[in-house]
């Protein structure tokens, strides 16, 4: 190989899966063009993380500068990829890459499709409020009316965050967590229960343990056992910051959003179920009896989907990955498949979020992309490296350079961390964020 030839990938999307993907791209050797939607990087760490997880972040943070800063590396924020993004996948796959990652996350939104859902005011998504308390635009300008009883769909750490939200920074006076499943199948961590727990009813829960228990017991499970699990945070309690009561609904499956003739929600409908064992786990199986909860508001925290608009075939909320793949990393399929065709899409491949929806933490993020790229560079085995690599880029560059808006340039985004950085000092705060891309990209003196 000469100086001249390189292989050039791009990866789409700079959250944890993207980045660590494409650092194990470049220093193999890859030429790595980063194509992210928003102006900086970090995905979810950056706008999905309770904003007071000030050291993690930090640390990650460092970490991304340091992968944006590799010089085999180029990155292209504000540039979106879909049908209807800056650029189409497909377009950009006759760009002269020679293998595409799709690390771009899970931002399309599962809603449960029921009756009521898109008629009344106060129905959201989870995501939709997470990007918005931690100053993603545009979301960070969207309004959301959020009442004063609100119902929480899912019992998963999402919803441990938005109840947190809900307690501490709405201070709201009920929250509903309603769980389709029992007590034995919440997901989400103990740990993060230490800062609601002071907002917990805890004579509701235990009278809610109380009513469940003998569907449990039936099939095995131990009600003091969840007992335990849930208020064993107990002694790390963070003390309440509002009268807030947040208290559990098991075995409950919603069913139609009521709403009054102003167009706002006034209630949610939710069917009792019952629990169906298979193998190791539980189905909820929905009964015939109905209870009304009077709630203002409802959030979905029930996990996202992938972008259907984004350019690949979707499935069950996923990409579809090629069922033989021809390069598995750990016996994963890392590659995009076309389930009508029954064809891999070559030279395209998925990781993090976007293969596997809403799963797992930042570290399974980064080894999914880590191996990703190594699905890659297997494929790449076979490819002869790009003579020309640096004309496909500056081609690239040049198209980028066609699209009526700001691309931010890892050259750009020293001044961005530089100014956040400033404003915090200024402020007193442990951590500052710009919540507009006209601020940002004025700092980046690219308006
Ligand atoms: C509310 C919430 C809180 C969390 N808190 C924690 C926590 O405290 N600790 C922990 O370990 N894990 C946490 N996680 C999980 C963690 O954030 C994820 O595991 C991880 O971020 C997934 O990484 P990813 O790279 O696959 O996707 P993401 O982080 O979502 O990154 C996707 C990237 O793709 C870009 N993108 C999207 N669409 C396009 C497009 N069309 N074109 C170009 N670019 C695009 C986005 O701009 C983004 O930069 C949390 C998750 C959520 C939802
Ligand atoms: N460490 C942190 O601070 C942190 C914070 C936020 C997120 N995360 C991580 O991010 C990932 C995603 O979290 P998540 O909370 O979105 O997902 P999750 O852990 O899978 O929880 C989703 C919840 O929604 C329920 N649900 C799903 N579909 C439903 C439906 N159709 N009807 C009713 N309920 C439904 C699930 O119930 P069933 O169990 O019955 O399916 C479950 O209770 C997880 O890995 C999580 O650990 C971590």
């Amino acid at each position: 190989m000469t100086n001249q030839e390189q292989h050039i990938v791009a990866v789409i999307g700079a959250g944890p899966a993207g980045l660590f993907a494409a650092r194990q791209l470049a220093l193999s050797g890859v030429f790595v063009v980063i194509i992210n939607r928003d102006l900086k990087p970090g995905g979810l760490v950056e706008y999905g993380f309770y904003p007071d997880k000030i050291k993690m972040k930090a640390g990650l943070r460092k970490q991304f500068s340091q992968i944006v800063e590799l010089p085999q590396l180029e990155y292209f924020g504000n540039v979106s990829v879909g049908d209807e993004g800056d650029i189409t996948l497909e377009n950009l796959n006759r760009s002269g890459f020679q293998a595409i990652l799709t690390a771009t996350g899970a931002q399309g939104t599962k809603w449960l499709e029921l009756p009521g859902e898109t008629d009344y005011k106060g129905v959201y998504h989870a995501k939709d409020l997470v990007y918005h308390y931690n100053k993603l635009p545009p979301y960070s300008k969207h309004e959301f009316h959020i009442g004063k009883k609100v119902a929480v769909i899912g019992v998963g750490n999402v919803m441990m965050d938005i109840a947190r939200w809900l307690a501490r920074e709405k201070k709201v006076d009920e929250i509903f967590a309603i769980a389709r499943r029992g007590p034995a199948e919440i997901k989400f961590d103990k740990k993060r229960m230490e800062y609601l727990i002071a907002n917990l009813d805890q004579e509701a829960l235990d009278d809610e343990l109380g009513r469940v228990a003998p569907v449990m017991v039936a099939i095995g499970q131990d009600p003091e056992a969840s007992r335990e699990y849930i208020l064993s945070s107990l002694p790390k309690a963070v003390e309440a910051v509002s009268n807030t009561k947040l208290r559990f609904y098991f075995l409950a499956s919603p069913t139609k959003i009521l709403g009054d003739d102003n167009g706002n929600v006034n209630g949610i409908e939710i069917a009792n179920t019952t629990l169906i064992p298979i193998d190791d786990d539980t189905r909820a199986k929905t009964l015939w009896t109905r209870r009304t909860l009077n709630v203002d508001t409802v959030i979905y925290c029930i996990g996202d989907k992938v972008d259907e608009k984004y350019g690949l075939p979707v499935q069950w909320n996923e990409f579809v990955k090629n069922p033989n793949p021809q390069y598995p990393v750990d016996g994963i399929s890392y590659e995009a498949y076309n389930p009508e065709s029954g064809l891999p899409i070559q030279g395209i491949f998925i990781a993090g979020w976007s293969r596997e929806v809403s799963s797992g933490l930042v570290g399974i993020a980064r080894k999914d992309g880590e191996r990703s790229a190594k699905a890659i560079l297997k494929y790449l085995e076979n490819v002869k490296p790009a003579a020309n690599y640096m004309d496909i880029f500056a081609k690239f560059k040049s198209r980028l350079n066609r699209l009526e808006k700001p691309i931010v340039t890892k050259q750009h985004l020293p001044l961005l961390v530089k100014a956040e950085l400033a404003e915090a000092q200024k402020h007193n705060l442990e951590d500052f964020k710009f919540d507009s891309n006209l601020e940002m990209l004025k700092i980046m003196n690219l308006i």
